[in-house]
């Protein structure tokens, strides 16, 4: 390219990744058009077909950035149009000319995720209220982008898990993993066995003789109704063998012990009244969530099972099944879950340890955490296992963002997460050589554990400003990333923040920010 060749290609680049400055995550095809679009006090829509279930929502969630929306008959300044050519479910256009917008999709997702970046053009409308014409045309990277929230360390509560679905759902993040058991706590409502919440919910990390904290059922189900307004589909987990220790100190008869420094941190495998146990509890986890998959932990069990080795229930389970040591136990008893989650027609989550536990393909989804065992991520690969990736760096957002944070983990040779990080996962060559493009791999996930997070502001603080870059990560192709690009587009995203009270992290300006505190510890 001679020098003018150049000059006129970074022109035109600069012009084309700006225009549509105001959207995160970045749309996939954007072609900046002719004029500006003035929008009105109040905005007007139309729908047709089945679109016009979205417009209730629509109106409310605009409301809540005080922009002012009405339902009409004919020809809105916002018009929703199925388009059965656009096959992917959550793919969309957007075209903005100087007199209206209209989004095109051929399912009710696409649509919602036109509307949502049609909100984000239209909250950060110009000071002249307009907004640039474009034409855009824009679909996933990957069809998993997630986040998950531990409540079992501590519990948050029902008003922040809406206002986190809220900005998922603005950013087009689809999935939330709800982490809702562990040895700090059973957070939620089981009615056959209702010591589970009784003593099993009291307390947390930081004070575990505090109050007891979980959802009824109806709250669930008033959450699982929230997401799904929003395109969000949750997916339960309950933590098993290990991470036990809530469950077990309410029904001490199915613990399998733990260790000296974890204690009662087991389900028993030995006791066929574990396995009935756990089952019914599955069975009424799976009535509340309408998800196809249900999550079992599998995570961590060296932990905690040393005293396997001496409970007779397991030494007679071994002896049984020739087992020569306690990870043919683990398996034995991920297998059997395994069996109870086909029965009941879902399909299997564990942590990447169940990669070793040969369960069946077609039945299982792999979410790889340990980062140092990039092995663990070819492994599951070639085993023909579908992947959710969530390594803890870059995806654990319960690590510091900022070298000098005192109060979030760093891993032991340093490394922490900061945004831009998050930004450029996965990356080309992040794995041991496993190709990141292979199908197999249905997408992202960001963790935030809360071992050190304990308050609203605390957990916004971690969460924002990460996970508007973990939406661009999952949603937007390589080619059109870009951390400056993203950087700019930020000002507005921490707009919207401060508009909604959220207390984030201001990455851009770390001198005058200082950490929210988490526990001491
Ligand atoms: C994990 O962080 N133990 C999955």
């Amino acid at each position: 390219m001679n020098v003018r060749a150049t000059i006129l290609f970074l022109l035109f680049f600069s012009l084309y990744l700006c225009k549509a400055q105001k959207i995160i995550p970045y749309p996939n095809q954007y072609e900046p058009t002719k004029g500006e679009l003035k929008v009105p006090k109040t905005i007007s829509i139309t729908a047709s077909g089945e679109f016009a279930s979205l417009i209730p929502g629509f109106i409310q969630s605009a409301e809540q950035f005080s922009v002012s929306v009405i339902e009409k008959r004919s020809k809105g300044f916002i018009q929703l149009v199925q388009n059965s050519t656009l096959v992917n479910p959550e793919e969309y256009r957007l075209t903005i000319t100087s007199r209206e917008i209209m989004i095109e999709a051929g399912e009710a997702a696409g649509c919602f995720y036109g509307l949502q970046s049609a909100l984000q053009l239209i909250i950060n409308a110009g000071s002249d209220g307009k907004i640039p014409c474009a034409f855009i045309h824009d679909w996933p990277r990957y069809a998993w982008r997630s986040l998950m929230l531990d409540e079992a360390r501590h519990f948050i509560g029902m008003e922040q898990v809406k206002s986190l679905l809220d900005f998922m759902a603005l950013q087009k993040l689809n999935k939330f993993h709800w982490h809702l058991t562990d040895s700090h706590g059973w957070r939620i409502e089981i009615k056959q066995y209702p010591l589970l919440t009784s003593i099993g919910a009291r307390g947390d990390l930081t004070n575990p003789n505090g109050a007891v904290q979980y959802y009824t059922q109806a709250e669930i189900a008033e959450i699982v109704g929230y997401a799904r307004q929003r395109f969000i589909e949750i997916i339960p987990e309950i933590d098993m063998p290990g991470h036990a220790t809530a469950a077990t100190r309410a029904y001490p008869e199915f613990s399998g012990g733990g260790s000296k420094r974890y204690p009662n941190y087991t389900f028993n495998p030995g006791k066929e009244g574990t396995y009935t146990f756990i089952t019914n509890i599955l069975k009424e986890v799976t009535t509340l969530f309408p998800s196809r998959y249900i999550h079992i932990g599998g995570d961590e069990v060296h932990f905690g099972n040393e005293e396997w080795n001496s409970i007779v229930d397991v030494q007679q389970l071994m002896k049984k099944h020739d087992f020569s040591n306690l990870i043919d136990v683990e398996h034995y008893f991920i297998k059997r879950m395994s069996d109870s989650i086909r029965n009941l027609n879902k399909t299997l989550i564990g942590w990447d340890e169940v990669v070793d536990a040969n369960l069946p393909v077609a039945n299982t989804v792999v979410m790889w955490w340990r980062h140092e065992k990039p092995k663990q991520l070819d492994k599951a690969i070639s085993k023909g296992y579908q992947v959710i990736m969530c390594p803890r760096i870059p995806l654990y957002f319960d690590f510091i963002q900022l070298e000098s944070h005192k109060y979030g983990r760093k891993w032991s040779d340093g490394a922490y997460v900061p945004i831009e990080l998050v930004y450029n996962f996965p990356g080309t060559d992040y794995t041991s050589g496993v190709s990141i493009s292979t199908d197999l791999i249905k997408g992202m996930q960001a963790n935030l554990w809360t071992e050190r997070i304990h308050s609203p502001e605390r957990l916004q603080f971690m969460a924002y400003p990460r996970m508007s870059a973990l939406s661009e990560a999952a949603w937007t192709q390589d080619k059109m990333k870009n951390f400056e690009n993203f950087n700019s587009r930020m000002d507005y995203m921490m707009k919207i923040y401060e508009k909604k009270g959220v207390t984030y992290f201001n990455y851009r300006n770390v001198d005058a920010e200082t950490e929210v505190p988490g526990p001491v510890r």
